[in-house]
């Protein structure tokens, strides 16, 4: 007989405790309902909807353990408790691989030592690492913590804008990434500054689906040659940053090997340049490597982010992936490290970014989080390390992206950590079919029209295809994505959808082309432009 750990699908991970009907809106109140928010998915009221998969961000199913630290929230406007509670999270989640110190319960155990929680909580002092604490703290801060991740973009690269331009106002400045993410592109652009996408030259090669438990190409990985090259061509002075994705959203969610890491830190030690993450879904990622990685199937999950985070100076990150919060996100350097020393020119960077996190998120012990929401993030960073939880989810969305390519249905194989991605340009290859026709924002209408899914295009709509150099619409994807919440949903959502893409698919000919009625200009136009579907 198998073991429980050999049926090959996961051991449940949990149970849901509360649920919401869903309401039963008809095909007509859906039509009324998109021409009436100009056919854009970001407007359509949630609420009308089956199923949604428009993001995996911060629309996760909190555990029973998060809704209890809501009650040990403190909403006091400077030091709040969960303030010191969520650095040390911090601390054991990215730094302290096996060996956490936990000092989030004495909070939710209600400890009453006012000794022990001096010196294990309010008045430690940490240095060297990503999150001073205590004086050091003060003095070179080095932790910001904000609403969300683009939040930490902005205060990143405002910051280091005009220290670049001060240093040298006649350089182009270049931050090559794996592949940036929308905002983290448009926050790099929005400061005078080229973002660059360096894909793995396989993201697009076949993959057969009955091998997605076997192995994994890493298709995440950033193109190390390419990001020689860029550093040669445009000189070292010209490349502030190295950044990598962990999971690789742009490139369909797929995951980055810890070889990669490597590969990229030695380049950037090599030329002495920063090298950051933008650790959105980390524990995802450290999944993926401890299954498909030579020499990491023993490790545990934190023992493989400590080793991911090892190798950089700092990362942005948003909380709200991973399933780990609702809200939250923070940037992180190390301290006394390359990044602290290079942009700390006539002042300490992070009293320059301590000064600009204050003007616009609020002191730096809550960042625009409520003590509450700070206290659930926290307990958050605990879960999302859990392997059981990793697999089951892993696992649903690989068996979706199976169950699409078993019915010939375009996905990116193997399926990404946090959702599926289908490959536009082939869902519509046999049609004479042109970029800027939007067919990918066409069939996210057809979605939700007939079926009630919503889905997000990230292709040459989002992406600004028609607005980009020849070079630039090179790196342009052309996928629609269905990215999965943390806990939300079951086999009957995901079994609706398949059917519906399946129908939807065998009817590609009947997908309209889309046309940008309102705001073709605006940036960041996918939030906000009007749509008009061109039915034949
Ligand atoms: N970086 C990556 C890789 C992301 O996926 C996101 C957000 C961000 C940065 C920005 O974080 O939303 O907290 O400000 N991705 C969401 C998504 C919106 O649906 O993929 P944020």
């Amino acid at each position: 007989m198998k073991s429980q750990n050999d049926l090959g699908v996961p051991i449940p991970a949990n149970k849901p405790l509360v649920v919401r009907t869903i309401k039963k809106v008809t095909k007509e109140q859906r039509e009324y309902a998109l021409k009436k928010t100009e056919y854009n998915m970001f407007s359509f009221p949630a609420d009308l909807l089956f199923v949604d998969f428009l993001s995996d961000s911060g629309s996760g199913t909190m555990t029973d353990l998060q809704w209890a630290a809501l009650f040990h929230g403190d909403e006091s406007y400077a030091r709040n408790k969960g303030y010191y509670v969520l650095l040390d999270a911090i601390r054991d989640t990215f730094e302290r691989s096996d060996n956490p110190k936990r000092a989030i319960n004495l909070i939710l155990s209600g400890e009453t030592n006012v000794k022990r929680l001096m010196d294990e909580l309010y008045l430690t002092s940490f240095e060297g690492g990503f999150v001073n604490g205590g004086v050091h703290q003060l003095t070179r801060p080095n932790a910001f913590i904000v609403p969300q991740g683009r939040c930490a973009e902005h205060l990143l690269f405002s910051t280091i804008a005009p220290i670049l331009r001060e240093k040298d106002s006649n350089r182009e400045y270049y931050i090559p990434n794996n592949g940036h993410f929308d905002t983290t592109e448009a926050n790099i652009m929005a400061n005078g500054i080229t973002p660059v996408n360096l894909f793995s030259a396989n993201l697009l090669d076949e993959f057969p689906y009955d091998q997605m438990d076997n192995n994994n190409p890493f298709k995440g990985n950033m193109d190390i040659e390419g990001l020689e090259r860029l550093i040669q061509e445009k000189g070292v002075d010209s490349v502030p940053l190295i950044y990598i994705t962990i999971t690789n959203n742009t490139a369909a969610g797929q995951p980055v090997a810890m070889k990669n890491i490597r590969e990229v830190h030695k380049i950037a030690v090599k030329y002495d340049i920063p090298l950051f993450f933008d650790a959105c879904r980390f524990a995802e990622n450290a999944n993926f490597i401890k299954e498909f990685e030579k020499g990491y199937q023993d490790r545990s999950i934190p023992s493989i982010v400590q080793e991911m985070f090892s190798y950089i100076e700092g990362f942005t990150i948003s909380f709200k992936k991973d399933g780990l919060a609702n809200i939250g996100g923070g940037f992180f350097f190390r301290d006394k490290g390359t990044f602290h020393k290079k942009f700390s020119i006539k002042e300490d960077i992070g009293i320059k970014l301590k000064e600009k996190q204050i003007l616009t998120f609020g002191n730096d012990s809550y960042g625009a989080m409520s003590g509450r929401d700070i206290m659930a993030l926290a307990t958050g960073l605990y879960e999302v390390v859990q392997e059981p939880y990793l697999n089951e989810r892993k696992f649903q969305v690989r068996n979706f992206a199976r169950k699409l390519a078993q019915n010939n249905v375009p996905v990116i194989l193997p399926a990404g950590g946090h959702a599926v991605y289908l490959n536009m340009d082939k869902f519509f290859e046999d049609s004479d079919t042109k970029p800027d026709d939007f067919r990918g924002v066409g069939f996210t209408i057809e979605l939700i029209r007939h079926y009630g899914i919503r889905a997000a295009e990230l292709g040459p709509f989002a992406f600004e295809w028609d607005k980009k150099s020849p070079d630039q619409r090179k790196e342009v994807l052309n996928l629609v994505r269905f990215a999965v919440p943390r806990n939300v949903y079951g086999p009957s959502h995901i079994d609706y959808a398949v059917a519906a893409i399946i129908e939807l698919y065998n009817n590609r000919e009947k997908i309209p082309k889309v046309k940008i009625s309102r705001g073709a200009e605006l940036r960041l136009r996918h939030f906000q432009t009007g749509l008009q579907p061109v039915y034949k």
